[in-house]
């Protein structure tokens, strides 16, 4: 990573006709030097201790002191780091950056630091470099940064080469194998890189035959793509499955405490270190939609999370286990079964089984990566466990990057969401390890990726602000997802005008709240049409085995979640959210129908009832992408044309479906509501 950083200084000063020279700590720069450069990149120490790596860095009697304007300072904010890292023991990746006396300094105490202290430079420009003096720490609020990617080698007859991907095909392989030309990947690696990302998973949860080779015949071809992560501080894990002692390695069984099972897997991973020797570990999708677990064999999830745990062990690997499990073949008159129960009530009675090096991955939502839900109740129930919250990049279920929706403001509620109620712990509090009394072991965000071989990356160009988004959040959960918004815009923009910055702005500071007004109201979910997920279909899963239905007919809508009279989901919540939930008088009306069935006439916070509410919020909601379309159209010629191109494309079809959302939904209700829209706006 160290030289990375030496190579990315060395090609940007080279613009400017300047050079880089490169110093070990105990070589500090003359005076002459130190006078000629603007920016100093130091490692302070690798132990982890900053007291033993200022003692290294001071400068030998004599010469001029490089360190000794800074390190004070150096030393004073990484203590107050320390103490805002909560007692932590470390926080790889953690820079600071010094401005004294017309320089520019970064210090940190890893390589991966320094990268980050390197980009956050670029991010920042000339305000960088003659700023007054100033100190400051930035530090990853947490350890893992993880992208996962649901790329299959080969190509799916139904999802086809990326589940759920929108972007084109996978930018790790084509034509049923690992690409020779990984040119696209090496790019992804530098990308992530800038953007404090840490981790990335390459092949999709969903593993199929061909993929679960990666593990053995694919090894080189791993390899080959690990070392391009390597230099951008990023390691590289598989997906596996459940069932490859059997599948793959011909056992005739895989259960967890199997000894030849057990033998199997460390040898697997044995196998795996030594031609990746920073191999990050293994994400697993068990009992979960078809793929094989722990349940076939009668043992529990925590049983097959630490199988892989414990080979995974002696190398420093870590597994992921999604928390994703639940009845997808349930029978939809069964009405006692609730999908938004299953995660806590497979996973809540193991808090404290798994292993330190498993992390239990957990959805945002009890369902599915929906527009609107509430936030999952396992967050809070799992103390003493690692814990990960899972987002989706790739917008699966929020447009499909067809439609103009930026996620950042349903990431940062989702994570400053007090789980024990206002002002004490958060979502994001859990996933970076500060969740009891005593702070829990680190674990972080991962979401999934919306990268595809498209020459924009991400289908719709506008979709890459997602990408941005959540690194920006996983790095710091706190901050402003409009400013981020804002970075974002001007690092991918940067000759636009204020005209260009506000019409990006326009159409993405809201939309979110455009595509939710658009499509299912009020925390119902889904509606969407079965198998690709795009486009309305009202009662498309209403009778399915899924576990997704509305329950809507001529009196209401909603699912009734509970304790008094229905499906008991909202005693999975502590308090104040478990009665907050159950009482339809205090639930938020965005959540409404998530927790209760009400009747069509039912009043809403806003002054009208639930009928009404469709009516005019799928009017307005489609209004407002033809406003968006209007206003991209009107910035033709003030950003590059190709791109001014697909987005008219992307925006044009945004506009075409959310008139087919808006009319669907609006005629829906009508007909089994009976209510008129007091407007009289159309109805069919
Ligand atoms: C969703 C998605 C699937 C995916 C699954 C998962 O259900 O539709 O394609 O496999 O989530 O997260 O595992």
């Amino acid at each position: 990573v160290a030289a990375t950083v030496v190579d990315e200084v060395a090609a940007a000063t080279a613009q400017f006709g300047g050079s880089v020279t490169t110093t070990t700590p105990d070589e500090p720069l003359t005076a002459d030097e130190a006078l000629t450069h603007e920016v100093v990149l130091a490692v302070v120490g690798s132990a982890g201790q900053v007291g033993t790596a200022s003692a290294r860095l001071a400068p030998p009697p004599g010469t001029v002191p490089r360190t000794d304007a800074y390190l004070p300072a150096v030393q004073a904010t990484l203590d107050g780091a320390l103490v805002l890292g909560r007692g932590a023991p470390w926080n790889p990746g953690m820079f600071t950056t010094v401005r004294r006396g017309g320089r520019t300094v970064v210090a940190a105490a890893d390589a991966a630091g320094l990268l980050h202290g390197l980009h956050d430079l670029v991010r920042r420009g000339e305000s960088a470099f003659t700023g007054p003096d100033d100190v400051s720490v930035d530090l990853p609020v947490n350890g893992i940064r993880m992208l996962d990617h649901w790329d299959n080698v080969d190509v799916h007859p139904v999802m086809g080469q990326v589940e759920r991907g929108y972007s084109g095909g996978s930018i790790f392989y084509a034509d049923g194998r690992v690409r020779e030309d990984l040119s696209r990947v090496a790019a992804y690696a530098r990308l992530l890189g800038s953007v404090g990302i840490n981790a990335v998973a390459i092949n999709n949860v969903n593993v199929a035959r061909t993929e679960a080779r990666l593990l053995t015949d694919g090894l080189p071809d791993v390899a080959r793509i690990a070392a391009l992560f390597r230099p951008h501080g990023i390691r590289v894990h598989l997906s596996v499955s459940f069932a490859a002692p059997m599948t793959v390695g011909g056992l005739p069984t895989s259960d967890p405490l199997d000894p030849d099972v057990q033998a199997w897997w460390a040898a697997r991973v044995a196998d795996v270190y030594a031609v990746v020797p920073d191999f990050g570990g293994f994400v697993v999708k068990a009992d979960s939609e078809g793929q094989p677990g722990p349940f076939a064999y009668g043992r529990d999830q925590a049983d097959g999370a630490n199988l892989l745990a414990r080979a995974l062990k002696p190398f420093g690997g870590t597994v992921f286990w999604r928390a994703f499990v639940y009845d997808h073949k349930q029978d939809w008159r069964d009405r006692s079964t609730d999908r938004a129960r299953a995660a806590f009530d497979h996973f809540s009675p193991l808090d404290g089984r798994f292993d330190d090096n498993v992390v239990l991955q957990v959805k945002y939502g009890p369902m599915d990566f929906q527009t609107r839900e509430p936030v999952s109740p396992v967050i809070a129930a799992m103390p003493r466990t690692r814990l990960a919250l899972e987002l989706q990049v790739t917008q699966e279920y929020t447009g499909q990057q067809k439609h103009a929706v930026w996620l950042g403001p349903q990431w940062s509620q989702i994570l400053g969401f007090p789980l024990w109620g206002e002002g004490g712990r958060t979502v994001a509090d859990v996933a970076a390890g500060l969740c009891g009394p005593t702070d829990a072991p680190r674990a972080g965000l991962v979401a999934v990726s919306n990268v595809g071989d498209d020459a924009f990356w991400t289908g719709h160009p506008l979709a890459q602000a997602n990408l941005y988004t959540f690194a920006r959040l996983a790095w710091s959960p706190e901050i402003d997802p409009v400013a981020v918004l804002d970075e974002w815009i001007g690092l991918t923009f940067p000759d636009a005008d204020d005209d260009v910055r506000a019409t990006l702005h326009g159409i993405l500071d809201d939309s979110w709240r455009t595509y939710e007004d658009y499509t299912a109201p009020l925390g119902v979910g889904f509606m969407v049409r079965p198998g690709h997920h795009y486009g309305p279909d009202v009662d498309g899963y209403e009778y399915t085995p899924w576990g997704t239905y509305h329950f809507a007919d001529r009196d209401g809508i909603g699912v009734d979640r509970t304790r008094a009279t229905g499906t008991g989901f909202t005693g999975q919540y502590p308090a104040p959210w478990r009665d907050v939930y159950e009482d339809v008088a205090t639930c938020p009306d965005e959540l409404l129908l998530f927790f209760h069935h009400v009747p069509w006439s039912h009043g809403l916070r806003s002054g009208v009832c639930v009928a009404q509410h469709v009516y005019d919020t799928h009017w307005e909601g489609a209004a407002r992408t033809e406003r968006n379309a209007e206003a991209w159209a009107a910035v033709a010629g003030k950003v590059p044309a190709d791109l001014h191109a697909r987005v008219t494309e992307r925006l044009a079809e945004q506009v075409r479906s959310a008139h087919e959302w808006r009319d669907q939904l609006r005629t829906y209700v009508h007909r089994h509501s009976g209510l008129p829209d007091a407007t009289g706006r159309t109805l069919y």
